[in-house]
Parts: structure tokens; sequence; C-alpha cells
């Protein structure tokens, strides 16, 4: 069943997000700083003005606080006839609401995009521990990712 819990919402992300926890959300991801909302609100602003390559969601708990986000990237390509390959990043679930599928719905909403606007391909990376769950949503292991950290 493709719905999610009784009471929860998905919508895009909203400046005023910033005081809905979105930042604390992230947080199970990764170290995310000391970000002020000045900060938040020029780097929201960059993605909104590009809303054609930045898709950004949010899920929310009855209460109106955020405990689940995940972020697609378009990317533009002169290969495969100007194609676009959607790129799946930070994708997080606030501690105690892990295992209500909200990770699911969360990277279900995002390829339903990646489709609509029609990437020939989504991709994303993730560590071991978590290919079980990307398998469980549909994707298959491909490629190796390789880093430099600056
Ligand atoms: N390994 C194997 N299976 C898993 C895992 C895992 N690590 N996590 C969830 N699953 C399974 C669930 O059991 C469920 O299976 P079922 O349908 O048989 O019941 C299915 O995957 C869907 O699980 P959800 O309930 O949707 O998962 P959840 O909402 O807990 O979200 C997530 C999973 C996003 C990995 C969450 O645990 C989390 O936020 N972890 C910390 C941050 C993180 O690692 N994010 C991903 C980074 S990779 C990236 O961003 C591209």
């Amino acid at each position: 069943k493709a719905a999610l819990p009784e009471g929860y919402t998905c919508r895009p992300i909203q400046q005023s997000d910033y005081h809905a926890g979105f930042l604390d959300v992230l947080r199970v991801l990764t170290t995310v700083g000391d970000v002020s909302e000045e900060a938040w609100t020029e780097r929201y602003s960059f993605m909104a003005k590009r809303s054609d390559e930045y898709f950004l969601l949010c899920i929310l708990d009855g209460s109106g606080k955020i405990v689940g986000t995940g972020a697609l990237i378009v990317e533009r390509k002169f290969i495969h006839n100007l194609g676009l390959v959607g790129h799946i990043e930070d994708i997080a679930v606030a501690k105690d609401q892990q295992g209500k599928k909200l990770g699911l719905r969360i990277i279900q909403a995002l390829d339903y995009v990646a489709d609509k606007i029609g990437c020939y391909k989504t991709i994303l990376d993730c560590s071991e521990a978590n290919e079980g769950f990307y398998v469980k949503c549909g994707f298959k292991r491909a490629g190796l990712e390789m880093a430099h950290y600056h």
C-alpha cells in the first residue's frame, strides 16, 4: 500500500522549514554544522531559483514536525541526446521514525519526479549497510564510487 501513516504528509521544502526541524533530521545522516538562519535562507533561495534542478521534499508527522527528507538533483547532460540524470541525495528519516516505510515513500516520490521530468536513470551512492534498503526501493548495485575529499 503506497501511503504514508495516518496524519503524515509529504511536501516540497519551504523556507520556514529552518524552524520545523529540517536540519535536525539531516543530523541522523551526517554532520550538518551550525547553520544560521541567514545562511539557510541564502542556500534555500539558490535552490528555489533552480526549481527544475533541485527537488527537496519533507515528510511531516501529525504535529507538523519534519521527520524525513530527501533530495533529487537533476543533472543536464550532452550525452544520450541531452539526457537528464537524477541523483538521489541526503535521504534521512528521524531515528524514532525509522521502520515505518517513510524512507521508501521518499525514494518512491523522488523517483516518480525523476521519471516524470524525463530522467533516463536515477542513481545514488550509499554504504553497504544501506544496500538492502535501496534494493527494497527497486535499485540495484551498479558501478563503483570514487571520491577525493577537499
Ligand atoms: N538494510 C536492509 N533493509 C533495510 C534497511 C537497511 N539498512 N533499512 C530499511 N530496510 C528495509 C525495511 O526493513 C523495509 O523492508 P520491508 O518492506 O520488508 O518491511 C524497507 O527497507 C523500507 O524501509 P523503511 O521503513 O522505508 O526505512 P526507513 O524509513 O527506516 O528509512 C533510511 C531508511 C533512510 C536508510 C533510514 O534508516 C535512515 O535515515 N538512516 C540514517 C541515514 C542514512 O543512512 N540515510 C541514507 C544515506 S544514502 C543516501 O542518502 C543516498
